[in-house]
């Protein structure tokens, strides 16, 4: 890293992909760990921008930080804008996999028979930017898995080019979406794991910030936007 301010890239939240004008798929992403991680790099003097999802989060970051998207296409479209600028990405977003083929302008209007909907993938936004970081840019990503916890999070590592993931599960109390706590393990890409403990989010955040510090010796950022 050469004597600038640090710049991190993060998405967070979920996304939701409209079916017609009143309906979508979407999750039950908060939005909580992305802000808490957010917050803790602004608070060190790092310059960020984050793509959110839609949530309601309230944060200290400037408005003009925070770029508000919906759909997983548009955070994909926004996020690639500044995939070049970043030293850091940070993955917390809640990326819906699927979204519907068609999107009806007009309300769907229900009739006796049952209907189906085609769905088409989305784009992988850390998949995107793990295939075209330059080799002084860091990952890191998030695994949240109900099962195989372990295997997942490793195949996550490899197949997004992460440099480091933080698993999760939602199958204990604490962890995951909606609480202001959560338990992760760093898996990183020399296959090092670190278990930790439950903590607040705004812990995790810093345990974060101090994995970069530790391992990348980053010199301390002096934020010029
Ligand atoms: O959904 P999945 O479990 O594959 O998510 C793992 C990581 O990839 C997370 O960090 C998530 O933010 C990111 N992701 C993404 N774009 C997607 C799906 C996931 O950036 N379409």
């Amino acid at each position: 890293m050469d004597n600038q301010a640090l710049k991190l890239l993060i998405t967070v939240g979920p996304t939701k992909e409209y079916i017609d004008p009143v309906r979508y798929i979407s999750n039950d992403s908060s939005g909580k760990m992305g802000f808490a991680i957010a917050e803790e790099f602004y608070n060190q003097g790092v310059d960020i921008v984050v793509i959110a999802g839609p949530c309601q989060i309230k944060s200290l970051i400037p408005d003009d930080r925070i770029y508000r998207v919906v759909s997983a296409e548009e955070m994909f479209k926004t996020a690639s804008q500044w995939f070049d600028w970043c030293d850091v990405a940070i993955f917390t977003a809640a990326v819906a996999d699927y979204r519907p083929a068609f999107k009806l302008d007009q309300k769907f209007k229900k009739s006796s028979t049952d209907f189906q909907i085609s769905w088409i993938r989305n784009p992988d936004i850390a998949g995107a930017f793990g295939k075209q970081k330059k080799d002084n840019q860091i990952s890191i990503g998030f695994a949240l898995e109900t099962e195989n916890l372990e295997s997942n999070a490793t195949k996550k590592l490899v197949e997004k080019k992460f440099d480091l993931v933080l698993l999760n599960s939602p199958n204990n109390k604490g962890e995951g979406f909606h609480y202001d706590t959560n338990r992760v393990a760093f898996f990183d890409k020399n296959r090092d794991i670190q278990y930790h403990n439950l903590k607040s989010k705004k812990e995790v955040a810093e345990d974060i910030y101090n994995w970069l510090e530790t391992n990348y010796k980053l010199l301390t950022p002096v934020r010029t936007i």
